[in-house]
């Protein structure tokens, strides 16, 4: 049997319409790096209020974290108030559980209003305890989502098809097909002097008013305003980078015999395990089974953590096959709320909206109408709550922890031996470290024997990638940024390209 293909079920067969790359010189209001659900929301909400935007996608509208989520629209969150709730306190839980209430209802005017298909529908969500040992954190979260108005229920029977040890139930929260959103909010922005633009990467932005981005094709956009809502910021201004980690997390679709219950759920602790049920337009049921997430870089990215979502498929629901399966990354903040607002403090021109740590449909939409309210000289009463440079996350002392794994990452990886003496021992699909002068560099042999060889070196502040081999990539374990087997750019903070080397 070939194995399942790693492109995710929400870019199957779903129309999509392109966009031009830059290839001149534009002026705008504001200008948005990144076009996911994040920055396609921002863009919309700043041209409701009248500006002229500009959206710039370094790959396709929908094509980067947005098209490899869940796409869970939940207040619920797993047992994100209850982690919230110790870091910042009851009134902080509130105010997040309240925030992601308000994308919710966004979301769903955004689909009424401008008559959206993407399969919105509303449904109950559920965190629930696999295990005894994960008791208490479903009750935990259960109280602190009580403590934030969220009209939670306990109880351990579930439509799950398992038992559960505990289990909190959140009603009419909401799963939607989120490629067929974006695009569809995508395309009501060119016209009136904004534009999308696809293909089109950043490489500089130059502070003033109006501030200058500068593309890797030399060509700039000028604009008032400028949002980053790139998965990972990749603007080194405000060292973005050392406040987040960056986490890899798996997802398989299994398409099933029945219709599966209608819940989305996911479990209170290791191993992770999120589900949600979709049925598509030509009625074929699905669901999607996601977890086994580590840092990225970590070495652990082994082709077994999808086996080990397909046999949990297998094992709890009819499964006809499995036909896709995908991998994703997400930006996770050191203090558990996302990063929206200003850029520095006192920054007039550069705003942020990333860190959206797993719940990007919520975050990144609630994050727009923050920043969109800031552009326009709105008050909102999330700001500071999600301000990026907030005391909390400053004092982190994940920050400290951060930054060491860092530093040991910069000097340990580079005392490690090789790990195979020359390009001829790389077996076939598969990747090795061989030394290379007084420098290792990266060798892959692909299936068909040819090889590909780039310097180790991740071009962003020098740190050594690892070999991904889930996804056959060479990703940094310091901040996150990937490239392919050419060293070509697939996640930032990085822009450039990893260098390309010879072997002997
Ligand atoms: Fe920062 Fe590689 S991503 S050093």
């Amino acid at each position: 049997m070939p194995a399942p293909a790693t492109d995710p079920l929400w870019l199957q067969n779903t129309p999509t319409r392109s966009y031009p790359q830059l290839s001149g010189n534009v002026e705008v209001d504001v200008a948005v790096i990144g076009g996911g659900i994040a920055g396609i929301t921002t863009a919309l909400l700043c041209k409701r209020d009248g500006a002229r935007v500009a959206v710039l996608e370094r790959g396709v509208v929908a094509g980067g974290a947005t098209g490899y989520t869940t796409a869970k629209i939940s207040a619920l969150q797993q047992t994100k108030l209850a982690q919230i709730q110790r870091i910042h306190g009851q009134p902080t839980a509130t105010m997040y559980a309240g925030a992601s209430l308000e994308a919710i209802a966004l979301i769903e005017t955004l689909i009424r209003e401008h008559e959206i298909d993407c399969s919105w529908e509303r449904l109950p969500d559920w965190t629930y305890a696999a295990y005894e040992s994960q008791v208490d954190a479903v009750r935990e979260q259960a109280e602190v989502a009580r403590g934030a108005g969220l009209d939670v229920h306990e109880t351990t029977a579930t439509p799950l098809p398992f038992e559960v040890a505990a289990a909190v139930r959140l009603d009419d929260q909401a799963q939607f097909h989120p490629v067929r959103y974006v695009h569809a909010l995508a395309q009501l922005i060119p016209s009136d002097g904004s534009h999308v633009f696809e293909r089109t990467a950043v490489a500089k932005f130059d502070d003033g008013d109006p501030g200058t981005l500068t593309t890797e094709d030399g060509h700039t956009v000028s604009a008032r305003a400028v949002v980053v809502c790139s998965n990972y910021p990749l603007l080194d201004r405000g060292l973005f980078f050392a406040r987040m980690k960056a986490a890899r997390s798996y997802l398989v679709a299994a398409r099933v015999a029945d219709e599966p219950a209608q819940a989305m759920a996911i479990s209170a602790g290791e191993p992770t395990r999120s589900m949600r049920p979709y049925s598509d337009e030509g009625g074929v049921h699905w669901v999607l089974v996601g977890g086994e997430g580590h840092s990225t870089g970590a070495q652990e990215a082994q082709p077994e953590r999808y086996e080990a979502l397909e046999r949990f498929a297998r094992e709890h629901f009819d499964v006809v096959d499995i036909p896709w399966r995908w991998s994703t990354q997400d930006g996770m903040p050191l203090d558990n709320l996302p990063y929206v607002g200003r850029y520095l403090p006192g920054s007039q021109h550069l705003f942020v909206n990333a860190g959206h740590q797993k719940w990007g449909m919520t975050n990144g939409t609630i994050g727009a109408r923050i920043v969109a309210d800031q552009i326009a000289g709105r008050l909102n009463r999330y700001a500071d709550t999600f301000d990026p440079n907030r005391i909390a996350v400053r004092a982190a002392p994940e920050l400290v922890k951060a930054q060491a794994t860092v530093g040991a990452h910069l000097i340990g990886d580079r005392l490690a031996p090789a790990e195979a003496a020359s390009a001829d021992e790389v077996p076939r699909g598969e990747a090795r470290t061989v030394r290379e002068g007084i420098a290792k560099v990266g060798v892959h042999r692909d299936d068909d024997g040819e090889l590909h060889t780039v310097s180790l070196r991740c071009t962003h502040l020098g740190c050594l990638v690892h070999w991904n081999a889930a996804e056959r990539s060479w990703d940094c374990p310091c901040h996150g940024s990937r490239f392919d087997i050419d060293g070509a750019v697939l996640a930032g903070p990085a822009v450039a390209p990893l260098e390309t080397r010879d072997v002997s």
